[in-house]
């Protein structure tokens, strides 16, 4: 009987395994982060269970949502397979130096990181080295040196889409809503005026987002008519003072207002919404369609009331996953893609997990893939 059951997870596990790409222990619970998107597991996982190997993983920030996410996923795919602590790097590369150093200190027997900074990649990558050839898989963060990579055969990566990070599912949002809306033309001019709120500037997938953006759209044969084009460093708090200043310089002129991620595109909404608009969603007297990325669960119920017309899924706990089994695979001397359906990029080692266009219509996929 007891057989019988086990055999009924595991082909479960199997299913799950073959629907996502990537094993997990865990039937994925939903991240437990609130609108804050802190990352909060400051417990162990499994901290009774001395025979579990250790995951040292941390992120670069908990103030950013879509680090948080993948943290929580990271912690949900561990039960059972590794004990492990979302650290908070701050901010702070000398924070997460000294994280790691604990980490290895306390026995970690792999390594997973967000970094701060990505030219901390070599000092990171001798420190696992030097500690016994430990494995380190780097996320979210890309580490363009394909030369350092070569150089360990215990690194690799785990991120999405390179090239335009999303960025064109995000204008292809935008053609269809001006096509499906010729409303959106506010003042007729067959251009869209539009505000472009960037990531940070040191980052790999602002520029290549940025510029992704603004080209689908013009290659849709759409005129962009830049009305404002400026950094809110990923973060919700930075975009709203941003975008107070446009909306209180161009107003009901804006006809898009594009967040090169979600936390940026709810910091504007809060900006327009304070100046009047978009309160009703979409059926708002004056309204001003805002695109965003990652499809965090905060957003999809602005998606839902209309006050938010888009996101790309950035899918955290596919890639949470993808980590946990790498690590496992490299922990226990298999092929590093063991059991996972996912190729590895030649050069840069990454394993690059797919985008996807959340509206409306597909709210369902988004929910899903945060476990909600
Ligand atoms: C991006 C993500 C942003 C932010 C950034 C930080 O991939 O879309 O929301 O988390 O990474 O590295
Ligand atoms: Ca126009």
């Amino acid at each position: 009987m007891k057989r019988k059951l086990i055999s009924m997870v595991l082909c479960m596990a199997m299913i799950t395994a073959a629907f996502t790409g990537c094993t997990s222990s865990d039937s994925g619970s939903a991240p437990a982060s609130g609108s804050s998107g802190e990352a909060s597991a400051s417990e162990p996982a499994n901290n009774d269970k001395k025979d579990i190997p250790i995951l040292g993983a941390g992120i670069y920030s908990a103030s950013d949502n879509f680090n948080s996410y993948i943290g929580k996923a990271i912690s949900n795919a561990s039960n059972g397979v590794f004990q492990t602590n979302i650290e908070d790097g701050q901010n702070d590369q000398s924070t997460q130096n000294n994280q790691v150093d604990t980490m290895i200190a306390k026995g970690a027997s792999a390594i997973a990181l967000s970094v701060v900074d990505v030219t901390a990649a070599p000092t990171l990558i001798e420190k696992c080295k030097s500690a016994g050839n430990i494995p380190i898989i780097f996320f979210n963060k890309e580490i363009l040196d394909k030369q350092l990579l070569a150089s360990y055969d215990k690194v690799y990566q785990v991120t999405s889409t390179g090239g335009d990070y999303g960025a064109n599912i995000q204008g292809e949002e935008i053609i269809k809503y001006w096509k499906a809306h010729p409303e959106m033309d506010k003042n007729k001019d067959g251009k869209l005026q539009l505000v472009n709120l960037i990531g940070d500037p040191g980052h790999t997938a602002t520029k290549p987002r940025s510029d992704a953006v603004k080209k689908t759209i013009e290659d849709a044969g759409i005129k962009v008519d830049l009305l404002a084009e400026d950094t809110g460093m990923w973060v919700t708090a930075t975009a709203k003072d941003k975008m107070d200043a446009f909306v209180s310089k161009f107003g009901d002129q804006i006809e898009c207002i594009v967040g090169a991620n979600d936390a940026m595109a709810l910091g504007a909404l809060s900006s327009v919404e304070a100046a009047g608009f978009n309160k009703e969603g979409a059926k708002s007297k004056q309204y001003i369609p805002i695109f965003g990325i990652d499809a965090l669960p905060e957003i999809l119920s602005k998606i839902e009331s209309g006050e938010i017309a888009g996101s790309v899924l950035q899918d955290s706990k596919t890639q949470g996953e993808c980590i946990v089994k790498m690590a496992s695979n490299l922990v226990n001397g298999k092929d590093v893609l063991d059991g996972i359906s996912y190729e590895l990029e030649d050069g840069s080692k990454a394993l690059r997990i797919p985008y996807k266009a959340i509206t409306l219509e597909n709210l369902d996929e988004a929910k899903a893939a945060y476990g909600n």
